[in-house]
């Protein structure tokens, strides 16, 4: 019989403490409420001790935020552990989390102590939070690396004391999957009266294993997880929520546990934390990357075209990513196709979305629901490729250190050709305006990545560009050994695709109308430079 795994949220203690996730007291609250209402059980708002500032942020959110259990983390001292109390006064629900190293590694170089000298301190310390608060967990430091059978006694002396929870952190990361699960079944087996408390799991993504450990400890054992939005926190970061919530759902076959996450509010907790801390979210990322859900390979798209299950094992609205997808189905008209095409951003002639329409109709009747994905196969064949209108002929940048940079380019089309030169904030940005001088739409940059293919000065730089062109967006990608080239080309790819797909849009619209409108882009073209 499957049970329910207690999601205990660190995203504002143990996320917060990762070098650049810093938050002030608004945002964290801000995090916290988004967290109540993906409905974690436990939010773990600080560590009270730390700064005035933690402690003011677990203040707020124990007087704010009611439903779940408020958790403030505390060492095994006593100066702690009533800073944790004290901020924790007002919650609706509060709980004590303290912590004291276990190995004999942190023994002793850290705390340079005795074994038996830790277990008076966790049973004081225990007992001590006890007193101030009835719901008490307790986490054995580097417990991952900690002696088996002194583990065993730590933990018993800590729910002799009153722990409620014990929390087996793999603090920096090193188990392994069979290791992490083991360590639960042990301490499982071997507590007396282990019946009467939660056993929880804290894993670090070191060895990039921090998820694979979580499920490992709840087929161990364990009830509570800890873990974080986008996996953020101390070095490679704890395991990601998101996931764990997810591969809990879907492989719900095999896992022993459901979660009482709403997983429509994965993602948009993904995005608040990405915005308020300003650390992106990878495109890759599993549950919550923007590519998690786009199938971009051919026989992707086709397997997905015939039935989402080939390459979808789960779906983008049940993580409350917009979509994107489903809008369309069998008693959807030409109209609603036509206007589905445009906000995709095309804009079909009346020949293309005819025949876009005959491929709809044939794929609404063997699906409920029509994806844009699907949508995006039926013309990806026919209308997405753009020819190349413009070919760079030429192009040399300067790039200054101070004040602006300069790029000159030649362009060739229709075998004319044209040149021009433009100043920019560095070479690229140069490079870009020059370009546009030429083909007469300027284009914003919305989006600039360079990778590095090979190694050192030896490799080639590959620039992907995604720029907006008259109120649309196109990308182009480019790779060369000099990363200016290799922006300038990859502009000038998107540039040529808007040049296409609006020169096809305003063909369409004078046919249409029968009347003939020049192609604006063409009128503002100067051969040979202004
Ligand atoms: O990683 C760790 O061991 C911790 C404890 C404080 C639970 O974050
Ligand atoms: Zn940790």
């Amino acid at each position: 019989m499957p049970e329910q795994v207690f999601i205990f949220d660190t995203t504002l203690r143990d996320g917060e403490q990762s070098p650049g996730c810093s938050m002030n007291l608004e945002e964290k609250l801000e995090i916290a409420r988004q967290l109540d209402r993906l409905g974690v059980d436990i939010l773990e708002a600080g560590f009270p001790i730390a700064s005035q500032g933690d402690f003011d942020a677990v203040q707020a959110v124990a007087a704010e935020v009611r439903r779940p259990i408020i958790a403030a983390l505390a060492r095994a001292h006593p100066q702690d552990i009533e800073r944790a109390g004290e901020a924790l006064r007002a919650a609706a629900r509060a709980r004590i989390h303290t912590f004291l190293a276990t190995s004999d590694i942190h023994l002793k170089y850290k705390l340079r102590k005795t074994r038996e000298e830790i277990l008076k301190q966790i049973s004081e310390s225990v007992g001590h939070a006890k007193s101030l608060c009835s719901d008490v967990e307790f986490s054995p430091e580097d417990a991952g690396r900690t002696d088996r059978a002194y583990l065993i006694e730590c933990c018993q002396a800590a729910v002799e004391a009153g722990a409620t929870v014990l929390n087996l952190p793999d603090t920096v990361g090193y188990c392994l999957e069979f290791e992490y699960e083991q360590m639960f079944a042990d301490v499982k087996a071997r507590i007396r009266t282990s019946d009467r408390v939660t056993l929880s799991t804290h894993t670090h993504d070191d060895l990039g294993l921090a998820v694979a450990n979580t499920l490992a400890g709840i087929r161990g054992g364990a009830r509570q997880v800890e873990c974080t939005i986008n996996g953020i926190g101390e070095r490679a970061g704890n395991a990601a929520l998101e996931e764990i919530v997810m591969a809990l759902r879907v492989r719900s076959d095999v896992l022993p546990g459901f979660t009482a996450i709403r997983t429509e509010e994965l993602y948009p907790s993904s995005q608040l934390l990405a915005r308020v801390t300003g650390v992106t979210v990878q495109r890759n990322k599993a549950v919550v990357g923007l590519n998690a859900f786009a199938h971009e390979a051919g026989i992707h798209q086709d397997g997905v075209l015939k039935n989402a299950i080939t390459y979808e094992i789960m779906q983008p609205q049940t993580v409350g990513m917009p979509s994107n997808h489903i809008v369309l189905g069998k008693h959807s008209g030409r109209h609603a196709l036509a206007k589905r095409y445009e906000e995709l951003g095309y804009q079909l002639s009346k020949a293309e979305l005819d025949q876009a329409y005959q491929s709809f109709c044939k794929l609404a009747d063997r699906k409920k629901q029509v994806y844009d994905e699907d949508l995006l196969a039926v013309i990806s064949e026919s209308f997405a490729k753009a020819p190349e209108t413009f070919g760079l002929k030429l192009f040399q940048s300067v790039a200054a250190s101070e004040g602006c940079s300069t790029a000159t380019v030649e362009l060739v089309k229709d075998n004319q050709v044209y040149h021009d030169s433009a100043t920019g904030d560095g070479p690229c940005d140069a490079a870009f305006r020059a370009i546009d001088r030429i083909t007469g739409i300027p284009g914003a940059v919305q989006d600039l990545s360079v990778h590095t293919i090979g190694q050192g000065t030896l490799g080639v730089a590959e620039v992907s560009i995604r720029a907006r062109f008259e109120g649309r967006e196109f990308t182009g990608k480019w790779t060369s050994q000099n990363v200016v080239e290799a922006a300038a080309r990859a502009y000038l790819e998107a540039a040529n695709r808007a040049h296409h797909e609006l020169k096809r849009v305003a063909e369409a619209a004078a046919a249409a109308s029968k009347s003939v409108h020049a192609n604006p882009m063409v009128d503002r073209m100067v051969p040979g430079g202004y």
